[in-house]
């Protein structure tokens, strides 16, 4: 089919006139047409290219993708566009792509490049004769902004290529990104001086680079990792993707420790369920894999369609930030009285389950966020963790979106709230009189890591107090299998389990039982800390503040908690009643005052030690008097240093500080003092 001469020259019209259009609105900033005007445009042009395929170019503006450079940068003309990835979602998409590439190359099997598919801003560098000249960011794939003078800040990149045999002018290409630790970091600093936060990696890095002043570039922990070229001399072009990238290596280029070559769509699935279960475990965000044709002479065979080459894809992980609506904020009530905003979602699914609650932790963070019921707002729930609202989208609120007013009551027992100066945390002020902290408290005496009663859960515990069946933890005991198999839910086997389970639970230990008491701020740590240094239950019920404070870890908040703790009488009769019912454990051996052989000594840990964990090390000298910090200062000691140790080392040499190794500590444990110890 010929095409007509006038839908010829309409054609070209059009392209030039969206190409002007471009250019007043990216580079002079100063648009001549509405965006309906516009997009009324480039949809002409494309319906015409559909019409006829023979007539659309690579160089037609219907082929441009993404955002477009700002005015303030200079523009950057890609003289080999930077293009976009087709995405796959399932196995299926995966499969049909390798079925697409074999059929079309006739070919059994072929092989890919796998690699991360980092979360971050592509950028495309110019090197001559070996030198840095120019950075630039994507920006649509054909023009985009110059960034040399923050690409230079990014401590990867190297201004200066290593080696030899390189091309004197080639462009490598790749992600410009913000490692996860430094990102939070950052975060951290910015919360404290009161500044804005960014609220992924991707945004942060994205930020940083496109800043005016380097300074400020130079101040972000940015990192670059490359997978690909642009401009380079096919004469020097290496046979594959794997080649190039260990080309540029080779030149002193960061690359993706990550890549491997794999068979077939199978070799690609494996590597992808491969990287989905190590995500959270890598340095920096990705947010899926990507698969490229290994074979350059392949790759050209098969060629483009439109914004995306034939030979790669992108396999995405499910996303992990999902927009919804915040339907309700309520009100919960913990184990210690502690008031925490909680917002019930319209349900959606999100890193692999569907969310319905978030926490939102305080009423500050509430205000920080700005979230009001009738939001929308950006959920995130990352591998294990617990979903939580990332932020608020205020251009989609609805005029009557409410603001959130903590109560000045408890919404359970009606008790006043009081919210001490030292916390941001309101707290209900009704102690156990108050159902909802009473029923954490039992809820916390059972779990896992206090007394660990197997089968006592949520809805068990709500139907034990309604029913009356108990008011404290001590009545747990009391409690028969008629009465239990009575219950919703309950039949005669699962009642018995429960007493079983119950029967199991009294033999037990001190620091477990001292952690099942729930006494504020007590956590596992400091239980086991009180149960060692006091030797008994009897000796930590007679220990004044002074005493417990000077137990590792005890400041004078917790020790005024736990003095008042064994001063309530109620509390001391609930402890009664439960030794009565055949709680026990071993006494531990009080420690003798001769074994604290490193009292007053203080010890800071750094590298990783090969026989005992940081944790192992840190609770053996504390039991043996020492005090462990976090950082070296003229009052340290020693430093005992493992493998590679860290800038703590470092400082210990400048301060004289004695420095010694796994070995000297492991006879310091049995009883090879050092000078002075004693
Ligand atoms: S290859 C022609 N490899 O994903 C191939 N891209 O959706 C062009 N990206 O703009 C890109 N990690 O910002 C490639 N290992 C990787 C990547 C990667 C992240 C980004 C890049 C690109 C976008 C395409």
């Amino acid at each position: 089919m010929s095409v007509p001469e006038a839908v010829k020259e309409r054609l070209i019209q059009l392209r030039q006139e969206i190409e002007q259009h471009n250019r007043r609105y990216y580079q002079l900033d100063e648009p001549a047409v509405s965006d309906a005007e516009y997009d009324a445009l480039q949809r002409e042009l494309r319906e015409l290219e559909q019409q006829y395929p023979e007539l659309l170019t690579p160089d037609s503006p219907s082929q441009r993708v993404g955002a477009a450079p700002i005015s303030a940068f200079a523009a950057v003309r890609h003289e080999v566009p930077m293009l976009s990835l087709d995405n796959a979602f399932d196995d299926e998409d995966v499969q049909a792509f390798d079925r697409r590439i074999r059929e079309k190359l006739e070919r059994e099997s072929v092989e890919y490049v796998a690699e991360p598919k980092l979360d971050g801003l592509a950028v495309s560098l110019l090197y001559e004769d070996g030198l840095l000249v120019r950075g630039a960011t994507r920006g649509d794939g054909h023009a985009g902004e110059d960034v040399t003078h923050t690409v230079r800040t990014v401590r990867d990149i190297p201004l200066k290529l290593k080696g030899s045999g390189y091309p004197g002018r080639f462009e490598v290409r790749g992600e410009v990104f913000m490692p996860k630790e430094g990102f939070q970091a950052m975060n951290r600093r910015a919360l404290e001086a009161g500044e804005k936060v960014f609220v992924n990696p991707r945004n942060a890095a994205a930020g940083s680079l496109r800043q005016l002043d380097p300074r400020i570039s130079a101040a972000r922990p940015l990192a670059f990792l490359c997978y690909g070229y642009g401009v380079f001399p096919k004469s020097a072009l290496p046979a594959s993707q794997q080649d190039i990238i260990a080309r540029f290596g080779e030149w002193g280029l960061p690359v993706s420790p990550e890549l491997r070559v794999v068979k077939g769509a199978e070799g690609c699935l494996t590597y992808y369920r491969e990287l989905l279960a190590r995500r959270h475990q890598l340095p920096y965000e990705i947010d899926g894999v990507v698969y490229k044709l290994s074979r350059f002479d392949w790759q050209e065979e098969l060629g483009f369609v439109a914004r995306a080459p034939r030979w790669a894809i992108a396999h995405k992980f499910p996303a992990e930030e999902m927009t919804t609506t915040v339907l309700a904020i309520e009100v919960q009530v913990g184990r210690t009285g502690a008031l925490t905003p909680v917002a019930r979602l319209q349900p959606v699914f999100v890193g692999g389950v569907t969310v319905t609650n978030a926490t939102l932790h305080n009423a500050d963070e509430v205000k920080r966020k700005d979230i009001r019921v009738g939001d929308a707002v950006v959920v995130r729930r990352a591998g294990d963790v617990i979903p939580e609202i990332v932020k608020s989208i205020p251009e989609k609120r609805p005029a009557d979106a409410e603001e959130f007013v903590m109560p000045g009551h408890c919404p359970v027992c009606g008790s006043e709230v009081e919210c001490l100066p030292e916390e941001t945390i309101v707290r209900c002020s009704g102690g156990l009189f108050c159902p909802a902290q009473h029923k954490e408290a039992i809820k916390h005496f059972a779990s896992r890591r206090a007394l660990d009663i197997e089968g006592l859960g949520d809805k068990l515990v709500d139907q034990l107090l309604e029913k009356h069946l108990v008011s404290d933890v001590a009545d747990l005991f009391a409690l028969t299998a008629e009465q239990l198999a009575g219950l919703d839910r309950m039949g005669q086997k699962s009642a018995e389990n429960l007493i079983a389970a119950l029967e199991k639970s009294k033999r037990t230990s001190l620091p477990r039982f001292l952690y099942a008491l729930g006494i504020r701020e007590v956590g596992e740590v400091t239980a086991a800390n009180l149960a060692t240094h006091l030797g008994s239950l009897d000796a930590l019920k007679a220990a004044d503040e002074e005493r417990l404070q000077a137990i590792p870890d005890v400041g004078p908040t917790m020790a005024r908690h736990i003095a008042t703790f064994f001063r309530q009488s109620h509390n001391l009769e609930v402890i009664r009643k439960l030794l009565d019912a055949g709680i026990a454990w071993e006494e531990c051996e009080p420690p003798k005052l001769e074994s604290q052989v490193l009292l007053g000594k203080v010890f800071v840990l750094t590298g990783t030690l090969a026989e005992l964990t940081r944790d192992e090390a840190k609770s053996r000298l504390q039991a043996l008097g020492a005090k462990v910090t976090g950082s070296v200062s003229k009052k340290t000691d020693f430093v005992v240093a493992g493998a590679e140790p860290g800038s703590k080392l470092d400082k210990a040499r400048e301060l004289g500080v004695e420095v010694i190794d796994e070995a000297v500590l492991l006879k310091m444990f049995s009883g090879d003092l050092p000078e002075g110890g004693t």
